[in-house]
């Protein structure tokens, strides 16, 4: 190849290299800017990378069947790289918020099951509201990733998941709270009259209290009384019944942190 050619190839890859790195620039930032109300914390690249540093590496499995309704996603199951639910649909139910985002979307069932219970509340006189359904992985990291800034990766992770392990990516779960919109996935939100309500009746509706009182060494986070996970009726009833966690049902073992 003559000087002249080699140039001219040599210029046309540049080129395309640097139009490449612009538009994965430029992906990255509106993917972050997807999770709406929360801050932006784009800079917060080297959190981000800690997202495939697990501490119980050994011990974390990948689950094989993510679509399954009881499937147990923790702190030693992680979802498959590129998982995203095929059947996530917009619940007709009230959230805190107005915009119509990715985060008020759930799994078809579990969606069918959040109106219902959402029905029966009202019938019995207490009003919630939705907080945060479905997170894609990329807003579950930028969201764990500004837990992190604040309150520091151990502390972190007792109340917040590693990307790849929420259960918010499974599509089947959702945080729900009173209709004034206090105590949004707040620990004051323990003990009011609806956190009593979806204690005693979410099992009717197929959703279980994931993570109880009490119960942190078995599922390796701290009580979330808004946090709701569809399971289905019969699973939910029997879980709820007996005081136990999704990791006891599934004779799993417990996380102890
Ligand atoms: N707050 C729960 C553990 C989550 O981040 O999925
Ligand atoms: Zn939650």
């Amino acid at each position: 190849m003559s000087k002249l050619k080699v140039t001219i190839v040599s210029l046309i890859i540049l080129v395309f290299v640097v139009a490449g790195c612009s538009l994965k620039n430029h992906f990255s930032q509106n993917d972050e800017e997807k999770w709406n109300n929360q801050p932006t914390i784009s800079a917060n690249k080297s959190a981000r990378k800690k997202k495939s540093v697990h501490p119980d590496d050994e011990a974390l499995q990948v689950v094989s069947t993510p679509e399954a309704i009881p499937v147990l996603i923790n702190k030693n199951h992680t979802l498959p790289d590129g998982y995203r639910p095929t059947d996530l649909v917009y619940p007709d139910i009230p959230f805190t918020f107005e915009k119509k985002t990715e985060k008020r979307k759930l799994r078809e069932k579990a969606a069918d099951a959040i109106e219902n219970l959402f029905s029966g509340a009202k019938k019995d006189g207490v009003d919630l509201l939705g907080v945060s359904a479905y997170r894609s992985h990329e807003a579950q990291t930028v969201l764990f990733n500004y837990y992190v800034s604040l309150d520091g990766y151990e502390a972190a992770r007792t109340y917040s998941a590693i990307p790849g392990t929420s259960e918010h990516e499974t599509g089947l779960a959702i945080d729900v709270t009173g209709g004034d919109g206090k105590c949004a996935a707040e620990d004051c939100f323990a003990g009011t009259p609806e956190a009593e309500w979806l204690e005693k009746h979410s099992a009717e509706y197929g959703f279980i209290i994931r993570y109880p009182n009490g119960k942190d060494d078995v599922t390796g986070y701290k009580y979330e009384p808004w946090h709701l996970r569809y399971v289905g009726k019969s699973i939910a009833k029997q879980i709820m019944n007996s005081g136990i966690t999704l990791e006891e049902y599934l004779k799993a073992t417990p996380v102890n942190n």
